[in-house]
């Protein structure tokens, strides 16, 4: 299976280093999966404005064909002004809505507040909830408190709940597998 883990900024590092992390750990638990991080800070963004899909650039067909091909994502997100990052939102808007259909998808997120965790629950599970993964009931938010001045991450109970998420994870990408991406034929 292809695991795509995206970190869903141009700015800052902690959604990285989670995911780092988040990386370690499936493999302790799976280690056949193909997983691979991409930073968004790494493509060309275009805004998603209806032009011809072959006006757009590279990058913006490479971020769809990336999503388009993997099987399961952990998506990572920091907080900004009460919602996800607009780069992370435009490139949902470029998604064809069954490029991530019934597949497996966790959430890390990363905010300055501790209250902001709520972000992940009334905005980006709805979107992800509109392209009809299948979201793990666990997702991971952290403060600035559970990192050292590296951005390495320090507290042991973010952790347990990484490791944790990678196990449902898994089982989820398990899951994904039997089940068809089309619907059934009901004649
Ligand atoms: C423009 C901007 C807006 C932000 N708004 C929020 C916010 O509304 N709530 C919150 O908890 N953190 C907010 N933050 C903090 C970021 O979530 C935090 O800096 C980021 O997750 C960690 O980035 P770092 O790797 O640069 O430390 C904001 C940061 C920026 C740059």
């Amino acid at each position: 299976m292809k695991i795509l883990l995206v970190d869903g900024t141009v700015i800052g590092t902690k959604t990285g280093v989670i995911l780092e992390q988040v990386k370690d750990y499936i493999e302790e638990v799976n280690s056949e999966y193909t997983l691979e991080i991409i930073h968004l800070s790494n493509y060309e963004h275009q805004f998603v404005d209806g032009r011809p899909f072959e006006n757009y650039n590279d990058d913006m067909k490479l971020l769809v064909s990336k999503f388009d091909q993997a099987d399961g994502f952990i998506i990572a997100s920091p907080i900004f002004q009460g919602s996800i990052p607009g780069v992370l939102k435009n490139t949902f808007d470029f998604l064809h809505p069954k490029s991530m259909r019934y597949k497996p998808v966790s959430i890390v997120a990363n905010g300055g507040t501790y209250q902001h965790h709520l972000v992940i629950e009334n905005q980006l599970k709805p979107i992800l909830d509109y392209f009809r993964c299948l979201v793990t009931p666990n997702y991971v938010y952290t403060h600035k408190s559970h990192f050292d001045e590296n951005n390495v991450i320090i507290d042991n109970d973010v952790h347990d709940r990484l490791r944790e998420l990678a196990r449902v994870f898994v089982q989820y990408a398990e899951m994904s597998k039997n089940l068809s991406k089309e619907p059934m034929d009901v004649r």
